[in-house]
């Protein structure tokens, strides 16, 4: 072997050493700082009006509004503009245009001149924004108005009738603004006059384009072709969003006096232990930012583009404004974008709610995928469960202990040498039947199965995929990529390609993934995709994809299409019928429609458990609702009081998992000793009893995109002390949880929002919202609350699975407001097919006033009798149902009547919650026995 080649591959088997072992944390020099970032480093250092562009040859063409973006001519000679840019006089102009879409969402495209032959045509992302979005909600745009304000003359187009977009063209700028009255902004483009386009040009003499970090050169053949610009958030408290960072809810200014830090980066990268507190750029990627404030509500910007992205948030007085500017700007948050390519496609959402904003978004890039049941159960994993005995022992160990749960996870030790769709026949010689066993029960599998592709003629997967083209190619444009990852030297697939995705997808039939049965279900990791060899750990930008698009343009989407056609692997190997359960790392805006995601290899420490809720929540509010974290903290090992505590808090998160590194003591929650096993297994428990609610905020999701785990300020928006609250959250509209994040807690400060009364769930007892309140805490549980108002569906028995539940009776918790009344629903479906989209499905309404409960039907294709969809029927009765707050004008109730069967049920104190050392007693209609797909209504007497 040739020493170069041996070098290399010795330092490729430290590398991977290393990342297997991997012992110290965050390696900060690994990665490369805005400084380091040429683009980001001239972005960055721009100041305000930098941009001298201004808008002409304004008209309607198509149904947008166009305009050309030029530069004037210097009179004086003396612009400022600099030879990248797009302020240089002799460059041909950008074209914009600007399109209306239903909702009053306004969408803005920058992109290169066609006709002026730039040297490649830009990336555009595709197969993100819903067909359904671009062909039928927009509006055609007829006309505009013009709008001589302050010198320079406007054109206005008409948004909703709340709203109106408006181009100022000298200088060239966008807003939305209010219509009418004092026509105040809400969103505002270049108002600062930090646009810039780097256009792509031919190189100049002497001009040196490539780059370099640490040991790796990127090319860069096309030269620089960055975007960057200043959008300001009007009436805004606070600005959150763009995901994937291990930070607070409500971001922090990362530029202006006194403060120092990063911008927050987008760039996806497999990052060892990273930080619990940090603007560095994580797994996935979602561009998307959300403001909220006393003045507008809530407003969002959403970029659709893949390069990499940087973007700060703008402390007050970045631009040394006076103290009149101040004054303005404490209602405002201005922030800088800046990309290394694409183009400009951009979305300004108006609100004004919180709802409305994340309704807007997901009208654009799609709701969350509905999950089928078992998946919104617990899931267990490790890094690595041995064998088909191990599998066999903690499946029997979870029975033993009385403990619920519905799957169980495979990570890469199970495979043939990291050859995805192979099993190691040592270790698991006969998985049908393991898989079999476990589905006996009820339970389900998950296996593995990563990006990178062993290069090995005699695997299969690696011989059609090189044999057929279907591999990313390197710098050259007709090598396969060949990077490190954990199968050793591997190939990338290039899920751009439909045709490759198609292919892909046919893997997972059961005659191709010899082994699988249709109780397993699939794990995507390392999708950034992440090169342990390569820069950053990950592709060299300069590798190239189909079409002859660079890895730099479309890098933060490559996980995201690997992740679609997971999915739809899936799909067609159940030929259409069951909802496909994939989990992935990496993440881009479109993912929830394709499944479900998690925060990556956090860490066993307090600081981690603590973030990882804002990091739920802000997946959340940008459109992926299905998510959580490792319970536990994915390296080293939490001491059990850590671990207690998190199995608390994510009992009541979206994605609940246990996982945990290879290198970390056993932790299945038997391990600790009968009474921490008892806890751990009270909060699964929890979680179960909660899955009916759980499973109706999952449809509410997938109709409206509103997520299943939610800030407390999108519930209560006139609340100001819950805007920057991250450490309680609301599941639903009903249920409040305050985490505890910290050791030996004895009691921890609850803030519950104003204007409602809380029900503590264990005790029943009732507080008023509006002030900080401290409360004790046991390590029995974490506080949770149901709000006045809601009615909560439960399954109260104790089973071992969600399959065991089934036909499970329900219980209903009505926590009544000051005026008597409460509502809430339960939604069913057969938790498994897509019947649901043809009607089959029960959805009720639960109303409480006047002493009286009705249950009213709300799918209106089971109530229209000219409907042709399919039926969705249960048995199931509501066994309980628990009053909280109810208090009657004359004596308290004793029995219900029902109607309409007259029958009579009692009233008489029961247990709030049936767990292991509980005692409360509340009111309770015992056994009223209805059935949960009934009409009918239940009067207290
Ligand atoms: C990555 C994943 C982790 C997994 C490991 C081995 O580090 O994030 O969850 O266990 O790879 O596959």
């Amino acid at each position: 072997m040739k020493l170069k080649l041996k070098l290399k591959l010795i330092v490729v088997l430290l590398f991977s050493i290393s990342h297997l072992i991997s012992v110290s944390s965050w390696k900060k020099e690994e990665f490369r700082s805005c400084n380091e970032t040429p683009f980001c480093k001239r972005a960055r250092s721009r100041t305000p009006h930098h941009s001298n562009l201004i808008a002409s040859d304004v008209t309607i063409r198509d149904g947008d509004l166009t305009a050309k973006l030029i530069t004037p001519t210097p009179i004086d000679g003396n612009h400022n503009s600099s030879s990248n840019s797009s302020s240089d006089s002799s460059s041909p102009p950008l074209i914009l245009s600007l399109s209306v879409y239903q909702g009053g969402i306004l969408r803005m495209k920058i992109d290169e001149d066609p006709s002026h032959n730039p040297p490649k045509k830009r990336f555009q992302v595709p197969d993100v924004i819903l067909p359904d979005f671009e062909i039928s909600k927009k509006i055609w745009l007829q006309r505009y108005s013009t709008d001589a304000g302050s010198g320079s003359s406007s054109f206005v187009v008409y948004l909703s009738d709340g709203y109106e977009a408006v181009v100022s063209n000298d200088p060239f700028e966008v807003f939305v603004r209010e219509r009418g009255g004092g026509g105040r902004r809400v969103l505002s483009f270049n108002s600062h006059g930090l646009f810039d386009f780097e256009k792509l040009r031919k190189k100049e003499e002497g001009e040196e384009w490539e780059e370099r970090f640490r040991s790796h050169t990127d090319s860069r053949p096309f030269g620089p072709q960055s975007i960057s610009f200043d959008v300001s958030f009007h009436g805004a408290d606070f600005v959150y969003g763009i995901p994937e960072h291990a930070t607070s809810l409500a971001l922090k200014p990362t530029k202006g006096p006194g403060i120092e830090s990063e911008p927050y980066r987008l760039f996806n990268l497999d990052v060892f232990e990273y930080l619990a507190e940090s603007p560095f750029g994580l797994y996935g990627s979602i561009p998307f930012m959300l403001s909220h404030g006393s003045a507008h509500g809530t407003s969002g910007f959403f970029w659709l583009n893949a390069a990499e992205m940087q973007i700060d948030v703008l402390g007050s007085g970045w631009d040394d404004a006076g103290e009149d500017a101040n004054q303005e700007k404490r209602k405002r948050i201005d922030t800088v974008w800046m990309s290394e390519a694409g183009i400009v496609d951009a979305f300004f959402f108006i609100g004004p709610e919180p709802k409305d904003v994340v309704k807007q978004y997901a009208s654009v890039t799609g709701t969350s995928a509905m999950p089928q049941l078992f998946a919104t159960g617990y899931h267990q994993c490790r890094w690595n469960y041995r064998d088909e005995e191990d599998v066999k022992n903690v499946d029997a160990k979870f029975d033993q202990h009385d403990i619920p749960y519905d799957v169980l996870w495979l990570d890469i030790e199970h495979t043939d040498g990291k050859r995805y769709f192979t099993w190691d026949r040592a270790l698991f010689p006969n998985p049908e039947e393991m898989q079999k066993d476990l589905a006996s029960r009820g339970r389900r599998m998950v296996t593995i199965v990563d990006p990178h592709i062993k290069r090995d003629d005699k695997y299969h997967i690696h011989k059609e995929a090189s044999e057929n083209g279907y591999y990313v190619k390197d710098a050259s444009g007709d090598k396969d990529y060949d990077g490190w990852c954990w199968p050793g030297s591997s190939s990338y697939i290039d899920m751009v390609n439909p045709e490759i995705r198609s292919w892909w997808a046919d893997k997972f039939a059961y005659t191709e993934y010899v082994g699988s049965t249709p109780s397993l279900y699939i794990w995507n990791d390392m999708n950034e995709p992440s090169v342990f060899n390569g820069p950053e750990v990950t592709m060299p930008r300069d590798a190239i994809h189909y079409g002859n698009i660079e890895h730099r343009e479309l890098h933060n989407a490559y996980g995201y299409y690997f992740h679609m056609a997971t999915s739809e692997g899936l799909l067609k190997r159940e030929g259409g019928k069951d909802r496909p359960f994939v989990l992935s790392r990496a993440i881009f805006p479109g993912t929830q429609r394709y499944g479900t995601v998690w925060t990556g290899d956090n860490t066993a420490e307090w600081e981690q458990l603590r973030v990882s809720v804002p990091m739920i929540l802000t997946l959340g509010i940008t459109g992926i609702t299905f998510s959580g974290a490792d319970v536990g903290g994915f390296f080293g090992n939490p001491d059990t009081e850590l671990l207690v505590r998190w199995y608390q808090v994510a009992a009541y998160l979206p994605f609940f998992r246990g996982h945990a590194h290879h290198d970390t003591k056993r932790r299945e929650p038997w391990l600790f000793g009968e009474h921490n096993t008892e806890l751990m297994r009270d909060a699964i428990r929890v979680r179960y009893t909660f899955l009916p609610y759980f499973y109706t905020l999952f449809r509410e999701a997938n109709v409206t995109g509103v997520p299943v785990a939610r800030p407390l300020w999108m519930e209560f928006p006139h609340d100001e002390a819950t805007f920057n609250n991250d450490e309680a959250f609301m599941v639903g509209n009903g249920l409040l949880v305050q985490g505890v994040y910290t050791q030996h807690a004895k009691e921890v400060t609850v803030c519950l929002p104003r204007d409602h009364t809380w029900y503590d769930l264990k005790t029943g007892t009732a507080y008023k919202g509006g002030r900080a309140q401290k409360m004790e805490v046991t390590d029995a549980d974490i506080p949770v609350f149901q709000r006045s108002g809601t009615i909560i569906p439960r399954k109260d028995r104790f089973r071992r699975s969600t399959v065991q539940m089934e036909n499970d009776p329900y219980t209903l918790v009505i926590a009544v407001d000051s005026s008597g009344g409460a509502e809430g629903e339960v939604y069913i479906d057969d938790g498994k097919s897509y019947e649901f989209q043809k009607g089959g499905y029960i959805h009720r309404r639960f109303i409480f006033s006047d002493g009286k409960l009705i249950s009213v039907n709300l799918n209106v294709a089971s109530s229209s009798s000219s409907s042709q969809g399919t039926s969705f029927y249960s048995d199931c009765t509501i066994e309980r149902i628990i009053l909280l707050g109810y208090s009657s004008s004359s004596k308290p109730p004793k029995s219900a009547r029902i109607e309409p069967t007259n029958r009579v049920a009692d009233i008489e104190l029961g247990p709030l919650q049936i767990r292991s050392g509980v005692r409360s007693a509340v009111l309770t209609i015992r056994k009223p026995n209805v059935r949960v797909s009934d009409d009918w209504t239940i009067k207290l007497l």
